[in-house]
């Protein structure tokens, strides 16, 4: 294991009916709200109702913010501080998917900074102070709701980037499983391959000895894997739903990194590919992943044996390292397949039209990942092979 320092502060609130703690939550940071939310899901499923009634019978004034969009764009994040500057609001409170969270964390370090919050978002500024917000999660995927990451999309040009702070961490989240029973298929699945990913993402690094690491690692996957087909066809299954929420979770709060550095190469080309074409998140994953693998396989076979042989039960006997890590990589894209995931970029209608620009989105920072540094023709090829 290299040295570590695990620090992380969000209190976790899981567990039905839990929408009732959030008065006494936010009433430590003051009286004056700002409550940020999507597109409408949560009008729909009466949760929105349940908060306000929260807020108001417990005096809390609130304002509103509503329209964030799936891959949250630097407008919105901009609306949002404007009204948290203008009725100088104490606490934000984010109800719904990571897109509302990522949203909400930007408006958070925004509005205590005079500039452009993209200046944030590309590491130009390192924020110094933050409004605090707490979450109510809706959909079981990013992690967001007990991380310091966001990830922001700037539309007009075409930018999508992931930046964090230890300010934005949020003070609270409240993760009820029936939340979340209103979240369509796709999304359900898109969520499962998300956090899937995050573990993949962490668990490909050089480090030796991380025994305990790597069975965490393991068993959140294995966990998955056999829960999430079933949530899939019974979509308002409470412990199927309570399962897949806490995997999500527990993917990328931290708890699996400890004492190495994860890779997180696939994410960057899936920001790229979704920042030209505004595709899901998880569904960019899906098409992207096993592509990286095979990619990457020879930079250490022995993790992908081990993935093959620990998670996807693989039988290793008689055959060589090699074989058993693609029959390992294979299995993962039958899984992704049986659940409904897109397997290619074609899924989306992408072609090859935009895949020079879609690697140079990519490579903005220079090579990336920490597995295999990938260059701009590593980056071409899992894309040409994506397609
Ligand atoms: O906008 P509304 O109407 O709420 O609808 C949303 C949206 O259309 C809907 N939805 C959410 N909860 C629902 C629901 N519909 C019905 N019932 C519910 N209970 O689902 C759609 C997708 O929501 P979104 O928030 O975009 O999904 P997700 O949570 O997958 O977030 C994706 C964003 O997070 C970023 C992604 O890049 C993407 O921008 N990520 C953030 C990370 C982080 N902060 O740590 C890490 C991730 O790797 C990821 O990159
Ligand atoms: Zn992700």
């Amino acid at each position: 294991m290299e040295n570590f320092t695990y620090y992380n502060p969000t209190k976790l609130i899981f567990g039905k009916g839990q929408v009732e703690q959030l008065a006494k939550e936010i009433s430590p940071y003051g009286k004056k709200v700002l409550l940020v939310y999507g597109g409408g899901s949560i009008k729909r499923n009466g949760l929105y109702d349940q908060v306000v009634n929260e807020l108001m019978s417990n005096g809390i004034e609130y304002f509103e913010l509503s329209g964030v969009e799936p891959n949250p764009r630097l407008t919105t994040v901009q609306r949002g501080v404007e009204i948290c500057k203008q009725e100088e609001i104490d606490f934000l409170l984010a109800v719904g998917g990571g897109s509302v969270i990522d949203c909400t964390k930007a408006i958070s370090v925004g509005a205590k900074y005079d500039g452009n919050p993209w200046d944030i978002v590309t590491k130009k500024y390192t924020p110094t102070e933050a409004i605090p917000f707490g979450t109510v999660l809706t959909l079981a995927a990013t992690g967001s709701e007990m991380n310091s990451g966001s990830v922001i999309t700037n539309w007009e040009t075409k930018e999508k980037h992931g930046w964090g702070s230890p300010l934005v961490f949020p003070k609270f989240s409240i993760l009820d499983p029936v939340n979340t029973f209103t979240v369509p298929k796709d999304q359900t699945i898109y969520g499962i391959v998300d956090m899937m990913s995050h573990v993949f993402e962490q668990y490909f690094h050089h480090t030796k000895n991380s025994p305990l690491q790597d069975r965490f690692c393991e068993s959140t996957l294995k966990t998955v894997i056999e829960a999430g087909p079933k949530l899939v066809n019974d979509l308002e299954n409470y412990e199927l739903r309570e399962t897949i929420l806490y995997a999500g979770t527990i993917a990328l709060n931290g708890q699996l990194q400890m004492g190495y550095r994860g890779d997180w190469a696939t994410h960057n080309i899936e920001h790229a590919v979704s920042a030209v074409y505004d595709i899901p998140h998880g569904g960019g994953l899906a098409i992207l992943f096993p592509n990286w693998m095979k990619h990457t396989l020879k930079e250490n076979v022995d993790r992908f044996v081990q993935m093959a042989v620990n998670v996807f039960d693989v039988e290793p006997n008689g055959k060589d390292k090699e074989a058993i890590a693609l029959e390992g990589i294979e299995k993962l894209r039958q899984f992704w397949d049986s659940i409904g995931a897109p397997s290619r970029l074609k899924d989306y209608d992408i072609g090859e039209e935009n895949i020079e620009l879609m690697a140079d989105k990519a490579m903005v920072n220079g090579d990336f990942g920490n597995f295999k540094k990938l260059n701009r023709e590593d980056v071409l090829a899992i894309l040409n092979a994506s397609l």
